[in-house]
């Protein structure tokens, strides 16, 4: 069975490809390459053994959209990780978000409800839950008005996608509503290559442990948590993917409920930003320098998953600890920088 995987050579996005090769599915890519590598695909390939079909396309191109189905017309389901995910840049370039994360859904799901039957994995966000009332999070919270048009963008793609699914009934798809992806896959073939300066916590810690950073900046220690610090439900980038195979296979063998479900992926356990610093001082065995300074704007106080609907529904649990998480991303930095 053939798998389209949009934004394939990403972070999540090839680790998903590797779990889906290793269930048996066969892979097609789409990847504009503005925030990736096609060197990724031979990291796939010393994982896997296979390398997956690849076209560089940019998904707001309809024209070629439409040439990509008619070229791959055994494809039948697609999960799609394509977009930007600056938060920041979203407020700044709201219209390129805009355009670029949903104008290309759109296209897809042209094409796909057009075939006799389309299975649709969308990459969402906890971030559409803003700061939940209730932890650990359910399914069932509250959607909050978006803080970035990025995090609108997840919002908005999810109700296309409710949509879409309501009036065609060929096409089933899931929603995946991530808590924060780290780590790399076991290999050190492949891990998170951020473009510049990252933005998100662990990819700025490895970067200063390796030295390209002086140090860390941890927004803010006076939030209403134990030790201050902002909490996050930090869920490593390998039981994630293996995420998505359960869902496609669950959309595949017709175990869904409805034409539309929705799914936390989170550990159900939430570390502060000095536990993370902790943890990763201790696996790494590196003193990691850091500051305390300003709350960020935008950040929530605290987001942890309740996993209950993805380990019941999903037959899903998340196996690998932080410490995991944190060594392989440290792998991974030491690998790309060089560094014994
Ligand atoms: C961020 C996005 C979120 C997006 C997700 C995707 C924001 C406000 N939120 O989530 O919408 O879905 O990435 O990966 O950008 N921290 C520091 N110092 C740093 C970086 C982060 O202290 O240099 C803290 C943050 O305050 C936060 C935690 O680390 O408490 C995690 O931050 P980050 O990795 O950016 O993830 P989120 O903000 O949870």
């Amino acid at each position: 069975m053939k798998i389209l995987v949009t934004g394939g050579l990403g972070f999540i996005g090839s680790h998903t490809v590797v779990e889906l090769q290793n269930a048996g599915y066969e892979v097609v890519i789409i990847d504009d390459l503005s925030n990736a590598s096609e060197d990724v695909l031979d990291g796939i390939e010393a994982i896997t053994g296979k390398r997956p079909e690849f076209e560089k396309l940019d998904l707001r191109d309809r024209n070629a959209v439409s040439a990509f189905f008619k070229k791959y017309a055994d494809v039948s389901g697609a999960i799609h990780f394509a977009a930007s995910k600056a938060v920041g840049e979203s407020v700044h370039k709201p219209l390129l978000y805009y355009e670029n994360n949903l104008s290309s859904l759109v296209y897809l799901l042209k094409e796909l409800t057009g075939k006799a039957s389309a299975n649709f994995i969308f990459s969402s966000s906890c971030t559409v839950y803003g700061q939940a009332e209730e932890l650990p999070i359910t399914e069932s919270a509250p959607v909050k008005p978006a803080e970035s048009p990025y995090g609108n963008t997840k919002q908005i793609g999810e109700e296309i996608i409710r949509d879409t699914a309501k009036v065609y009934e060929n096409f089933k798809a899931i929603a995946l509503r991530y808590f924060n992806p780290i780590g790399a896959h076991e290999s050190v073939e492949i891990g998170e290559l951020p473009l510049g300066v990252p933005q998100n916590l662990v990819p700025f810690i490895t970067q200063t442990a390796a030295g390209l950073r002086e140090e860390l900046s941890v927004f803010g220690n006076d939030y209403p948590t134990e030790d201050g610090t902002c909490v996050r439900d930090y869920i490593h980038v390998v039981d994630l993917a293996k995420a998505h195979v359960k869902a496609l296979t669950r959309l595949v063998e017709s175990e869904n409920k409805s034409n539309y479900e929705v799914f936390n992926l989170g550990t159900g356990t939430g570390s502060s930003v000095l536990e993370v610093i902790n943890t990763f001082e201790e696996v790494s065995g590196v003193q990691l320098p850091y500051k305390i300074v300003d709350r960020r704007e935008g950040d929530v106080v605290a987001a942890y998953a309740d996993t209950e609907h993805a380990n019941n529904e999903l037959g899903w649990k998340s196996e690998l600890t932080l410490a995991d998480a944190l060594d392989s991303a440290w792998k991974w930095e030491k690998k790309v920088r060089g560094i014994k």
